[in-house]
């Protein structure tokens, strides 16, 4: 079959995406699919058996990544690989990480019912634990695959409860006895929404992404001296919720202070004993910190341990600091991500080469093959958010531009 006007069933995308939401829906229209609970459980469920179902080869690695593999006419060339994530932020969107592995699953079904062969064979990922908004940090089992992080590290990594990722890995029944290890790879295409406001500003439907940013992450702890508000005096004090709060503002000002070329945030803080009439004793936070620039980060990151420690000392708050985490920036393969906008423009939908600015398992998947990543709009630039959305359309344009870029990925020699 000639497959240049070959596309696939946006519909049947939309309904399976729409099926895929029920799991974790919340009241605001978004999705609540942690890593590893058990609504990310009931997900993997229902993608395995979808892949079951057309016949792909399913495997589940020691780090619960999932993948379905669909042979090629010649099974000894290294396959093609697209994928990306099921889990959710809390309270999160209804496409982030799920259109990247419904959009493949798509292109499969869309290819097995036209019984469409290919040289290489395709795989399909659903890559554990993107997120890391439950267990620090993302991107975890990409990483180990890769080879870039440690498999047992990974493993010992709690949550907020002092779970720990591997019990709750065997608790939801995806702890599988393949190792999570990389093979040949020929390419790697991740799906995903932009996240951000570009495409939508610039009026463009296909975004093309020339790499992402540098994701740098930190953890510190403070410790302060409780004490009952009323009586205390306001003069010597050692509110580390206080020091905290000096020490948020410096972290917004950072990139002003650096120059720009960065973007730098605190997302998280827990307060102990978190009493309104107790001054607080224990404060944990975490640090953001991105940039195309991997030296300006670091920089950026010394100014701000300095500027900590300072405060620290100020407000006689101890201070501990915990280098969390640290993925390069990561510059795409050239060819590919040509390719993604030549296809796009063969289908005539308007594209865009820029940049990503939020975290993707393409970041280590880069590090061991030829990359490239297929942005759609998200309407008014927001994501890891409830009203998270994209257009139907958008998704089918997306999924079509997926479904080429593997067909000529998968029949290179
Ligand atoms: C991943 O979702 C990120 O933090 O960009
Ligand atoms: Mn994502
Ligand atoms: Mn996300």
């Amino acid at each position: 079959m000639n497959t240049e006007d070959l596309r696939i069933n946006g519909k049947r995308l939309q309904q399976t995406l729409e099926e895929m939401a029920k799991i974790g829906a919340t009241p605001g229209g978004g999705v609540q699919r942690l890593t590893l609970t058990d609504e990310d459980q009931a997900a993997r469920d229902l993608f395995v058996k979808w892949l079951k179902e057309i016949d792909l080869d399913v495997t589940i690695d020691e780090m619960g990544n999932i993948f379905g593999r669909r042979a090629g006419t010649d099974n000894d060339l290294p396959p093609v690989m697209s994928g990306s994530h099921i889990d959710s932020q809390p309270k999160g969107g209804r496409f982030d990480g799920i259109l990247g592995v419904m959009g493949p699953l798509e292109v499969l079904r869309t290819l097995h019912e036209n019984n469409i062969e290919t040289k290489r064979p395709i795989v399909i990922v659903d890559w554990t634990n993107e997120e890391g908004s439950r267990f620090a940090p993302a991107m975890v089992s990409s990483g180990v695959w890769a080879g870039a992080l440690e498999r047992d590290w990974a493993y010992d990594r709690t949550d907020i409860n002092a779970k720990r990722f591997e019990d709750e890995l065997i608790r939801i029944g995806y702890k599988g006895d393949v190792p999570a290890k990389k093979w040949p790879l020929h390419a790697y295409y991740e799906y995903h929404i932009e996240q951000g406001p570009m495409l939508e500003r610039e009026g463009k439907r296909i975004g093309a992404p020339k790499g992402i940013l540098c994701l740098h992450w930190y953890d510190i702890y403070l410790e302060g001296e409780a004490n009952q508000v009323g009586p205390t005096p306001m003069e010597g004090r050692h509110d580390a919720l206080c020091a905290a709060a000096e020490m948020i503002l410096t972290v917004n000002r950072l990139p002003d202070d650096m120059g720009g070329n960065m973007v730098a945030t605190v997302g998280e803080i827990q307060n102990y004993p978190n009493s309104r009439n107790i001054i607080p004793d224990k404060v944990h936070f975490t640090v953001d910190i991105r940039s195309w620039d991997d030296d300006h980060a670091i920089k950026a990151w010394e100014r701000l341990r300095q500027d900590f420690e300072a405060i620290a000392q100020n407000r006689g708050c101890p201070i501990r600091i915990e280098e969390t985490w640290r993925v390069e920036h990561s510059p795409f393969d050239e060819k590919l991500v040509q390719r993604v906008l030549n296809v796009a423009e063969e289908l005539s939908y308007p594209g865009l080469y820029m940049v990503s600015g939020a975290g993707h398992d393409a970041s280590y998947m880069n590090q061991i093959a030829p990359t490239a990543m297929i942005f759609v709009p998200s309407i008014g630039g927001r994501s890891h958010v409830e009203v998270e959305n994209t257009t139907w359309e958008d998704c089918e344009a997306g999924g079509n531009v997926l479904l080429h870029c593997l067909l000529q990925s998968a029949n290179e020699s």
